[in-house]
């Protein structure tokens, strides 16, 4: 009833109240329950933050203690489902996958009732569903290459397991560096919430009918996956890989995003709410240089990233439309520093948010929001006279 206003992209509606994120597109500030993303970064592991995320206070260390206790005992998969990642071809993509198996958790953990939960709220479902979704990731990784699946380990911590889970192997145990696990810990907690994102907004809309956490959840890995939302990352990392083959001719790669007859887009600057530089993407560059300074790496797309983002800088088309780098401009050159394989960084990516997805699927619950269902605007025929096929 009343006035329906077009807001295509929703560049200007509100869907929800929420407490988890505060965002500021024009300052470049991002806090998570009214924390500093820096402070958090900089402190923090990322169970801890997802913690914060899913209760809106930091633990005590007995509840962080009881947290991890959770995701430990809760990290292995249903064997039955191991089975799963046998029947995808080979080539098949890790957030098709992924998007699938956590859906199809649903059928193999099906109690998620609040009043069990010991700690309130969904607690032992989302470490459930965080853990079991890093397992998930590591095995699609191992069965994809045909090596032998490497279980999670009660001795190592969240990011620890994850890249043993990737890359150890029974003739060559992989050695655990701190640098990188440190660089894993800091990538996920910058990704850990967005606000009303693209895969968040799906993941409350979903939720919103009342299907189950997990069909939410994987719904939100279908949205992220896309090139303008979460798969940005890998898709940066193959436009870089582009120009380098291409003689580094960055103007040809610039032009052509600005061609208005081109689709092509420089991926991984722009945001829809940042007017400014994206506060993740200033600390993803410092992380990057620190583990390429630490470790004594050299990757030729780190130089042709910062010459892009120089050459950027100065060239108005992107400075009249404040376009600057974004969370998924250097994020993939320090994945592809750990050896993780591109077409994985979206569900590295889908790692990191899960606790927002989760804290803004709960939020909406506990909220009682309505089921979203937008209107349109109507711009076809109103009634037309039956055709019967013979006169077609
Ligand atoms: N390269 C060239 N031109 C661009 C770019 C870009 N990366 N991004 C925006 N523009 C132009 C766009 O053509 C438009 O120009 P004009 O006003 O002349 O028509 C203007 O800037 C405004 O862009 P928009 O498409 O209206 O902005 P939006 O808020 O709808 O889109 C965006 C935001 C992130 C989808 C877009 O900036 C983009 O496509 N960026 C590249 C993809 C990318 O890096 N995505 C990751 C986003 S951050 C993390 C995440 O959400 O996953």
């Amino acid at each position: 009833t009343g006035f329906i206003t077009l807001d295509s992209g929703f560049m200007n509606t509100a869907s929800c109240t929420s407490d988890i994120t505060y965002l500021d597109g024009k300052k470049g500030i991002l806090n998570y329950r009214g924390y500093p993303i820096e402070e958090l970064a900089a402190n923090c592991s990322f169970t801890e933050v997802a913690y914060l995320i899913l209760h809106g206070e930091l633990p005590t260390f007995e509840a962080l203690e009881a947290f991890k206790h959770d995701m430990r005992r809760f990290a292995l998969l249903h064997e039955d489902m191991i089975h799963f990642f046998d029947h995808f071809p080979p080539n098949a993509s890790p957030m098709s996958i992924l998007s699938t198996t956590v859906n199809s958790l649903h059928n193999y953990y099906p109690e998620m009732d609040e009043d069990d939960d010991p700690y309130g709220g969904y607690t032992v479902t989302a470490a459930r569903l965080l853990s079991k979704t890093r397992t998930i990731a590591a095995f699609s990784y191992k069965k994809s290459i045909g090596h032998p699946l490497v279980y999670p380990s009660p001795r190592l911590n969240y990011c620890e397991n994850f890249l043993n889970m990737m890359f150890d192997r029974p003739n060559l145990p992989y050695k655990i560096q701190p640098e990188i696990v440190s660089a894993l810990n800091k990538l996920l907690i910058l990704h850990a919430d967005h606000e009303q994102n693209c895969s968040t907004s799906t993941v409350r809309l979903v939720g919103s009918s009342g299907a189950n956490l997990y069909a939410s959840i994987s719904a939100g890995v279908s949205a992220l996956w896309g090139p303008l939302h979460g798969g940005a990352n890998q898709a940066v990392i193959e436009m870089l890989e582009n120009i380098y083959a291409d003689d580094k001719d960055f103007e040809k790669y610039i032009e052509k995003a600005k061609d208005k007859n081109d689709t092509f887009r420089l991926t991984g600057f722009g945001h829809r709410v940042y007017k400014t530089f994206d506060p993740r993407a200033k600390i993803i560059k410092q992380a990057c240089d620190d583990i390429f300074e630490k470790l004594e790496l050299h990757d030729p797309l780190l130089d042709i990233a910062k010459e892009l983002e120089e050459r950027v800088s100065s060239d108005d088309y992107f400075l009249e439309r404040n376009l600057y780098p974004n969370v998924d401009f250097y994020s993939g050159i320090i994945y592809r520093a750990m050896g993780i394989p591109t077409d994985m960084f979206p569900v590295m990516f889908a790692l990191g948010r899960l606790p927002g997805w989760i804290a803004q699927w709960t939020e909406m619950k506990e909220d009682r929001d309505r089921i979203g269902r937008p209107r349109q605007i109507y711009t076809g025929e109103i009634k037309r006279e039956f055709v019967p096929m013979k006169d077609r």
